[in-house]
């Protein structure tokens, strides 16, 4: 599974990029607001830390208005791929711009039916937001095995791509792998979190004392 990072911070992108195992990054309108600077600066500041598909959200919510704002989206950066939302107005939009080549993320996608529209117009990538889905009482992990499933059995998992998203905690990224998800979009601190292990801790720190105990006894 790929590992994308969900931050328009570009420190955070900057952070996660030295790590070597980020393939791509997510954005939106309220992650552009956390970050504190204009969006089109923060965005093609991340594109010079990642090269990989970019998610850059777009507010237009007709169709021809949804191209139009797509269009000059994906003008700024090769890797940009533009955010559309789910609905009528969206997926009209998807169709058209993927038939121009422009690539698309349908996002706001909290059911296996959107994720199949998506698809069938030819998004390049989907996100279903599971931490929503289980803050709304749902179980946010089904939909992605769903999904999984229903794109597997048309072949649909070679168009679109499947990203996880509204990821919340360390566990979600171990149960979206297992799902066989290519692809999670994870928050910076939830990616740190991935590191951890107290007995990662435990065992590096008894490794330096015994390192420490032995340089000692040799120098006597
Ligand atoms: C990414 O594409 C989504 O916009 C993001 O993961 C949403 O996360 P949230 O539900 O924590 O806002």
């Amino acid at each position: 599974m790929k590992l994308f990072i969900d931050s328009a911070n570009v420190n955070e992108v900057k952070d996660a990029a030295s790590w070597g195992v980020i393939s791509g990054v997510t954005t939106n309108p309220s992650l552009a607001l956390k970050a504190g600077k204009p969006y089109k600066d923060s965005v093609l500041e991340i594109a010079r830390l990642v090269d990989g598909p970019i998610s850059v959200e777009g507010v237009a919510m007709k169709a021809g208005e949804i191209v139009a704002e797509a269009k000059e989206i994906s003008s700024w950066h090769k890797n940009f791929v533009v955010k559309v939302a789910m609905g009528e107005e969206g997926i009209k939009a998807v169709r058209e711009l993927s038939s121009k080549g422009v690539k698309t993320n349908v996002t706001l996608v909290f059911s296996v039916n959107q994720a199949l529209l998506a698809a069938l117009a030819g998004a390049s990538f989907v996100s279903p937001f599971i931490g929503r889905l289980d803050d709304n009482g749902q179980d946010g992990m089904q939909l992605i095995r769903d999904i999984m499933l229903c794109y597997k059995n048309y072949g649909l998992e070679k168009r679109t791509s499947v990203i996880v998203a509204s990821v919340r905690h360390p566990l979600h990224v171990i149960d979206a792998a297992k799902a066989g998800a290519p692809i999670s979009t994870v928050p910076y601190g939830v990616l740190r979190q991935m590191f951890k292990h107290s007995l990662t801790d435990a065992g590096i720190k008894k490794f330096l004392e015994d390192h420490a105990a032995l340089e000692a006894l040799h120098k006597k």
